[in-house]
C-alpha cells in the first residue's frame, strides 16, 4: 500500500507537450536553413560533433505519423495535448495561407477532441518562415502586424475546436539565445537587437490577445513563460539582491508587461539557479543527461511567486532529459508533490503537461537529448514506451500521485 496519496482537483489537466519543428519533420524555415549552413556545420565539426545529429530532417515524422502519437497519448490517458502550429507551413509566403496545412491541423485537433483530449495550441514555438526572417524576424517593427495576421487566420479557422491558446513560447529563452548568446538563429550577440525583439514580442502578444478575443470570445489566452527558481544561498545580502534582480528581470518583466492581456499563465519550468556570489551554484546532487540539476522542490517556489497575478496557471512544460529513464518517474512524482503543496496553499494550478511526449529535436543540441516519455527510433520512427509511461499513466488515470 502506498504511504501517501496526493489527490489533485477535479478537472485538472494531465498532458504531454511537443512543438512542431521538434517533432513534425520536413519543414523549411529559418532554422532548417541555418542548421544546414556551412558556418553551422563547420562549427559543429570543430567541436568534434557529427553534423547529422543536428539536422532536424524528418524529426519524429509526426506530420505523417500523428496517428502513432495519438496512440501514445491514449496509452498515457492524458486529458490534454500541447502542440504548436508551424507558421512556415500555414503561411509559407507572405499573406498566402496554405489550406492543406490548415486542414492537417484541423484533422489533428478533431482526432484529439474525438478522444477527449483538450488541445492546447501554441501559435509560435521559435522558428520563422523564410520570408519573415528576410524581413528581420522579431527585430522588425512590423512583427506585431505579421503575427496578428497569422494569429487571426489560425484562430478563425480553429476557433470552434480550440479554447486554450498560447501565443508565444518562452520569449525570454528565444531572445536570449537568438540575440545575446548567438546559439539560435539569427545567431546575434547584440543587446539592442535583444531589447527590440523582446519588446516586439510584448507588442505582438498584446495585440494578438485583443484580436483573438474578438474572433473567439471563449478563447483562453496566455504565453508559455520559462520561470526559474532563483535561490539566494543562505539568504546572504548580496545573494538576496541578485535574486531580486533576477526575479524582476527574468521571471516577471515579461509577465508584468502583459498582465492585463492574459487569461492564464503558461508555466514552463525546469530548474533552480542557486545564487552564491554568482549564478548557477547548484548542489547538483542529481543531474539530467543535459547536466541540469534535478531539484523537484523548485516548482513549488516558482508557482507560489506567480500567485500575485491572480490567474489560473497551466504548467505547459516540465521534464527531464534522461535516456536511461533513471530519474524520470521519481522526478515527475516529486515535482507533482510540490505542485500539490502549492495548490494546497492557494495556487490556482490547473494542469501539468510533461515535456515531452517523444524524444525529439532539441534545438541547438540536436537529437542528443532524450526528454521523451517515448523513445523514437531515428531510422524507423518507431515509438517505444519508457518505463515512466506506466507511472505517468497511473497518475493521469487516478488524478493523484501515490508515493510509497
Ligand atoms: C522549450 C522546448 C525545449 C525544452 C527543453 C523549453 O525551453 O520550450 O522547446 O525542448 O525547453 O530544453
Amino acid at each position: 500500500m502506498p504511504n501517501k496519496i496526493f489527490k489533485f482537483p477535479p478537472g485538472f489537466f494531465w498532458g504531454a507537450s511537443t512543438s512542431a519543428y521538434q517533432v513534425e519533420g520536413g519543414i523549411t524555415n529559418d532554422w532548417s536553413q541555418w542548421e544546414k549552413s556551412g558556418a553551422r556545420i563547420k562549427e559543429l565539426k570543430a567541436r568534434g560533433k557529427n553534423p547529422d545529429d543536428y539536422i532536424s530532417g524528418l524529426a519524429c515524422n509526426s506530420y505523417e505519423m500523428f496517428a502513432e502519437d495519438l496512440e501514445c497519448l491514449k496509452e498515457l490517458g492524458v486529458s490534454s495535448y500541447r502542440f504548436s502550429i508551424e507558421w512556415s507551413r500555414v503561411e509559407p509566403e507572405e499573406g498566402k495561407f496554405n489550406n492543406e496545412a490548415i486542414s492537417h491541423y484541423q484533422e489533428q485537433i478533431k482526432l484529439l477532441r474525438q478522444n477527449k483530449i483538450e488541445p492546447f495550441v501554441t501559435l509560435w514555438h521559435y522558428p520563422l518562415p523564410l520570408w519573415l526572417k528576410n524581413k528581420g524576424g522579431w527585430e522588425s517593427g512590423d512583427m506585431e502586424k505579421y503575427f496578428c495576421r497569422y494569429a487571426e487566420k489560425v484562430v478563425s479557422e480553429f476557433k470552434n475546436e480550440v479554447v486554450f491558446w498560447t501565443t508565444l513560447n518562452e520569449p525570454d529563452i528565444y531572445c536570449g539565445f537568438s540575440y545575446l548568446t548567438g546559439k539560435f538563429p539569427p545567431n546575434k550577440k547584440n543587446p539592442l537587437a535583444y531589447w527590440r525583439a523582446l519588446h516586439n514580442m510584448i507588442k505582438a502578444h498584446r495585440s494578438a490577445y485583443k484580436k483573438i478575443k474578438a474572433i473567439s470570445p471563449k478563447a483562453k489566452i496566455g504565453v508559455s513563460k520559462h520561470n526559474i527558481y532563483f535561490e539566494a544561498y543562505k539568504n546572504r545580502l548580496a545573494n538576496v539582491i541578485l535574486k531580486k534582480m533576477a526575479d524582476w528581470w527574468w521571471n516577471f518583466y515579461f509577465l508584468n508587461k502583459i498582465k492585463d492581456y492574459q487569461d492564464f499563465i503558461g508555466l514552463n519550468h525546469y530548474r533552480r539557479d542557486t545564487i552564491n556570489y554568482g549564478f548557477n551554484k547548484n548542489e547538483n546532487k542529481i543531474v539530467s543527461d543535459f547536466g541540469w540539476e534535478l531539484y523537484p522542490e523548485s516548482i513549488y517556489y516558482v508557482l507560489r511567486d506567480l500567485k500575485k497575478y491572480h490567474k489560473p496557471i497551466y504548467i505547459t512544460e516540465h521534464g527531464v532529459s534522461d535516456g536511461q529513464d533513471k530519474h524520470r518517474s521519481w522526478f515527475i512524482k516529486e515535482t507533482l508533490k510540490n505542485v500539490h503543496q502549492a495548490i494546497k496553499e492557494g495556487v490556482d494550478a490547473r494542469g501539468y503537461s510533461y515535456w515531452s511526449l517523444l524524444d525529439n529535436f532539441e534545438w541547438a543540441d540536436g537529437f542528443t537529448q532524450k526528454f521523451g516519455l517515448y523513445e523514437v527510433d531515428r531510422k524507423t520512427f518507431k515509438r517505444t514506451a519508457r518505463p515512466s509511461v506506466k507511472v505517468y499513466a497511473e497518475i493521469c488515470k487516478n488524478n493523484e500521485v501515490r508515493v510509497d
